[in-house]
This record gives structure tokens, C-alpha cells and sequence, in this order.
């Protein structure tokens, strides 16, 4: 076969139609693609569109997770970015043909949003979810962190300590910075190997430090909880009776292992999604991180006001973006259910795989996003005290990558209790995650 036609095979895309216009689009310069056979873990009805498990190469795209990594780590190779967390598969092949489509007519002037853009994003929670999204009370935002910025300039007026369950996203540490406003950590508790939420060291902290807003994670990045309707009730009560503001980042809500089961914290009860926002996007769902478009939602009318009067950014989006999320939303339900399961095979993997070859990293498959809390503790006794100020997670980052090429995320960016941990990123293909967890094996046991 040569070259061309490899590639063609590579470039999986749905029907002649859309082959068309994109050779068209393009001068007829790209090549057009084929079916191709459709393989997955598990014999998961997977599409006959696209191969989660083709290796696919974003070397060269000057993006993030790859090449930055790969960049700050010379002379060091990392063939296993396992860090920022976005994904490694070719995107649905769906949202590569309309953003062609719009390409291909070659003009940008100003764009409103598809004429079904808020109908996808209604329609997505309520079929998936039973959620029920108020059109008018949908705001859009150029990123999730940034709807957060705008609802903690607007609702912590008083500059108070702004409350996060931790481990939890060190980008919540960046963008309370971002405001001028200090974090205030709740430590979960480790019961039988789940992270638990610690209420009443919570209500003392609330008291103590006069929190009106808390950032809530669901389902939880590091941890990977889906959180329970009972564990969201009780918390929701304690921030009712203290005034304190919820807002629930459910940005991992499409992945969600078998075993789980993800409900939205706007969905526990009136008196909750009142005093509440909740914000999600496609931009991890279907890798669209890079197109900048999210959405930020309240039952509360007041609030929605609140926040247009006061802090919210105009939300005009990328046309780019807001055609990719409409196209993610409104043909990508098969392609998540697929990309959900195969998550989930790498989840069971890299938990076989510790138990059986690697014991000095402890795991268990966690709820919902793709990202593996990996406790590390063992290794990190093997290696001794970090160096200089360095901490046990830089220590640790630094092992895996200069020997085994693993780039993993430092277990303290997530908070205090998150010291002898790491985070992985597992959306990647399986083939990938079994040389990444090779590698720190063998790394591993020659120490
Ligand atoms: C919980 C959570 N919220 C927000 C974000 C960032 O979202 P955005 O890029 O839309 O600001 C991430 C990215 O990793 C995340 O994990």
C-alpha cells in the first residue's frame, strides 16, 4: 500500500458526502478517507467511524500534554504524557467534518451560534442525564475555570476564603489566585480506599472563616468519585444552613465507569440546584479543550442575573468551537458510550496490573473521569528524601520520567493529603497505557 493510501485508511471519516466537501474544502489537496475496521477492548459495539485504538501522533501539533512536556524534559524522552488532561484519540470524526465544512467556505465574519446549539446542549443533559438545563438561564463561557472566575467575582464579593474538597483540581488553586482571593482546603477522608467527604471539619471551617462559596467537584478530579445523591444532600444542607454557595464543576460528567453512576448536583433537589451553579463543556468529552467554548447554568434566576450584571464576560464564542461542540452533542452519543467503556478497560487494566506486577503502586478502579489517583507512597519510601526543596511528588514526577519516560502530575498540586500520589491520565490507548506501566515497572523494580 502506498503512502497516500495508508493514510487514507488512517483518516477515518463518515461518507462520501462529507469526503467531498472537505477534498473540495481543501483544493482537493487532502486525502480522502475510508472506512476502516472498527477494533475496541472489551467487544464494545463500537463504531464503524472511528478505532480508539489506532495510535494516533500528536507529536508536532505544539500542543500541551505532548510537546511542551516532551520540550521541558530534554534531554529526557517521554513517550508516555500521562499528565494534562485531555486525550490522545482522533476526535469523532463527526466533528472533524463540520468544522471542514465551515472551513471550506473561507470566510469569518461574525457567526452566531448554530441554530440548534442550545437545543443540543438541553437535549444532551436531559436524554443522558434527566437533567433539565433552562434555555434562557444558559450562559455560555470560554472555559469552565473561566465561568468559575466570573461567578467567585460576583459572589464573594467579601473576598472570603473560597472552600475546595481536597485532593482536588489544582486548577481551582489557579483561578481563586486568578481572582485575588485566598483557597481554603477540606481534606476528604480515605475510608476503605474511597475518599470521603468530611463534614463537620467543613462546617467548622465555614464558621470559622466566614466561606460564602465552596467549588465542588462532580464527579471528582483527582479522586474520581461520582458523587452519591446522600453524600451531595448532606453537604448540600450543611451549605444551605451556612449561606454558602455551591458551585458544581461536573466538567468529567460524561465518564463514568460501569459500576457508577453520576447524578448532577442541580438534580438532588430544588433547594439545591437553587443555591447552586453547575458548569460543564465538550471540551473533555470529545477533546475540544483547545476550541475554548463552556457553559454555565443555575435553576436560580436571581443568580443568572446577578452574574450578567456583574461578572460574567459577554460570552462571545469561536465560531470554530461552538460549531464542534454542536456537532459533538448532537451526533457523539454512540462515540462517548464507546469512549466510556474503553476508559473503563484501562481502568480495570492499570488495577490488574498494580495488583498482580506492580505492588508498590496501589489503585482501585475509581467512578467517573479518566484520571487515576495513583498512590505512590511505597515507591517514594524506596527513593529516599527529595533533594533541595523539592517536594515527594517532584521527586517522584522526575523518577518516572527520566526512567521510565512516564510524565505523570504531582500528587500535592491537588493539596495538602495529596502527598504520595500521583495522577494519571488514562484516555489514552490501552497499547500506550500497557508500555507506560511496563516502563514504570521495571523502573520500579530496579530501584
Ligand atoms: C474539574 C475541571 N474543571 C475545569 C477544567 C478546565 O476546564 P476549561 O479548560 O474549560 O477551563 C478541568 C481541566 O482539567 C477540570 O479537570
Amino acid at each position: 500500500m502506498d503512502e497516500k493510501s495508508k493514510l487514507n485508511r488512517r483518516f477515518f471519516m463518515k461518507g462520501a458526502g462529507a469526503t467531498a466537501l472537505i477534498g473540495s474544502a481543501l483544493g482537493g489537496s487532502v486525502a480522502l478517507p475510508q472506512l476502516a475496521s472498527a477494533k475496541g477492548m472489551g467487544g464494545m459495539g463500537m463504531s464503524m467511524t472511528y478505532d480508539l485504538n489506532e495510535e494516533f501522533n500528536r507529536i508536532g501539533a505544539g500542543d500541551s500534554k505532548w510537546d511542551m512536556i516532551r520540550k521541558a524534559n530534554r534531554p529526557y524522552d517521554v513517550p508516555f504524557p500521562m499528565g494534562v488532561a485531555d486525550m490522545d484519540f482522533r476526535t469523532f470524526p463527526r466533528i472533524t467534518e463540520a468544522l471542514m465544512t465551515r472551513m471550506g467556505h473561507e470566510n469569518w465574519g461574525y457567526h452566531p451560534a448554530p441554530i440548534d446549539f442550545y437545543d443540543n446542549i438541553i437535549a444532551w443533559n436531559k436524554k443522558r442525564y434527566n437533567q433539565d438545563v433552562k434555555r434562557e438561564n444558559i450562559l455560555n463561557a470560554i472555559g469552565v475555570l473561566d465561568g468559575v472566575l466570573s461567578i467567585l467575582l460576583t459572589h464573594n464579593k467579601e473576598a472570603k476564603p473560597v472552600l475546595v474538597q481536597t485532593p482536588g483540581y489544582s486548577g481551582f488553586f489557579g483561578i481563586i489566585k486568578t481572582a485575588q482571593f485566598s483557597a481554603l482546603e477540606n481534606p476528604l477522608k480515605l475510608v476503605d480506599g474511597r475518599w470521603t467527604m468530611d463534614l463537620d471539619t467543613m462546617a467548622k471551617q465555614i464558621d470559622e472563616n466566614d466561606v460564602k462559596v465552596m467549588l465542588f467537584c462532580n464527579p471528582q478530579n483527582p479522586t474520581g468519585n461520582c458523587w452519591t445523591v446522600d453524600e451531595m444532600r448532606a453537604m448540600g444542607d450543611l451549605c444551605l444552613s451556612k449561606g454558602v454557595l455551591v458551585v458544581a464543576d461536573e466538567i468529567h460528567c460524561d465518564f463514568v465507569n460501569k459500576h457508577a453512576k453520576y447524578t448532577p448536583y442541580a438534580n438532588i433537589g430544588a433547594k439545591y440546584a437553587q443555591n447552586s451553579y453547575t458548569l460543564k463543556s465538550t471540551s473533555k468529552s470529545f477533546n475540544l479543550a483547545a476550541h475554548h467554548v463552556a457553559y454555565l447554568f443555575s435553576d436560580n434566576d436571581d443568580y443568572i442575573t446577578e452574574l450578567k450584571k456583574h461578572g460574567h464576560q459577554r460570552g462571545s464564542l469561536n465560531a470554530l468551537g461552538m460549531i464542534a461542540c454542536n456537532a459533538a452533542y448532537k451526533y457523539g452519543a454512540e462515540y462517548m458510550d464507546d469512549m466510556r467503556a474503553y476508559i473503563d478497560g484501562n481502568c480495570h487494566f492499570l488495577e490488574k496490573f498494580c495488583a498482580d506486577e506492580m505492588k508498590d503502586v496501589k489503585y482501585k478502579v475509581q467512578e467517573g473521569t479518566y484520571l487515576a489517583f495513583i498512590d505512590c507512597s511505597a515507591v517514594a519510601k524506596k527513593l529516599g528524601k527529595p533533594m533541595g526543596d523539592k517536594r515527594i511528588g517532584d521527586m517522584l514526577k522526575d523518577f518516572f520520567i527520566q526512567k521510565a519516560g512516564v510524565n505523570l502530575n504531582q500528587g500535592e498540586n491537588y493539596g495538602q493529603n495529596g502527598v504520595g500520589y500521583m495522577r494519571m491520565n488514562l484516555a489514552t490507548t490501552h497499547r500506550k497505557l500497557h508500555g507506560a506501566l511496563n516502563a514504570m515497572k521495571k523502573a520500579i523494580d530496579a530501584i
